[in-house]
């Protein structure tokens, strides 16, 4: 309503049309009239820009970091658990399952890093629900570290986890005190 009627007047302003007589009391009346105009409408912009951050305040996003400070031996298509915590906003992901379950339907950004034992293979997927996303494949000498970077689409109630390739058994993941592996989570947009 406000912009309907605010915005013709500035468009009258901006191409001349106020202001026919030229006195220096319609052009200071015309300034000032224009100043307003703008003044309001960043106002309004600002108001937009606030609502929108209001959105994202962190008590209503999940967001989460889980660890290992330890290395963690898996069977043959075990999940992984990342038993300790940074971050866990909205609770959505659980240190005893290591089951991430989207609290709210959204695009997410996950991510993690893998670190292997020195020399030994390390073969993972990240799943989403009972499909595999990405995989991370490290072998060779000394420790690797594999990493995951995906962005879902996730409906309420989708899990997210890291799971062993099933036929590869005794696999481990190594982490110790330094924290090396990790994996994270976050709602980007509703
Ligand atoms: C979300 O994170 C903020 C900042 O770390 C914290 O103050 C708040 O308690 C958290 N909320 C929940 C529900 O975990
Ligand atoms: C994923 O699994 C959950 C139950 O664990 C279910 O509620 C949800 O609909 C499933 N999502 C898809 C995309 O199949
Ligand atoms: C690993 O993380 C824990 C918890 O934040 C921290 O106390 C510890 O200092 C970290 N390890 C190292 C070597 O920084």
């Amino acid at each position: 309503m406000f912009i309907m009627l605010s915005f013709p007047l500035l468009l009258l302003v901006l191409t001349g049309h106020i202001g026919i007589v030229r006195s220096s009391c319609t052009s200071k009346l015309e300034k000032s009239l224009f100043d307003d105009l703008i003044g309001m409408m960043l106002k309004l912009k600002g108001t937009e820009h606030i609502a929108y951050r209001k959105e994202l305040r962190q008590n209503d996003i999940p967001a989460f970091t889980a660890y290992r400070n330890s290395a963690q031996r898996l069977s043959s298509n075990a999940i992984v658990k990342f038993d300790k915590l940074w971050t866990n906003n909205l609770s959505a992901y659980d240190v005893t399952t290591g089951v991430f379950t989207a609290p709210i339907a959204g695009l997410y950004h996950f991510s993690a890093v893998v670190m292997s034992i020195s020399g030994k293979t390390l073969f993972l997927h990240l799943w989403h629900n009972d499909s595999k996303t990405a995989g991370s494949y490290t072998n060779g000498d000394g420790h690797k570290t594999g990493t995951f970077d995906v962005v879902l689409t996730l409906k309420k109630g989708d899990r997210i986890y890291l799971r062993c390739k099933g036929g590869h058994d005794s696999q481990s993941i190594y982490s110790d005190s330094d924290n090396y592996s990790t994996f994270s989570g976050y709602l980007i947009a509703q």
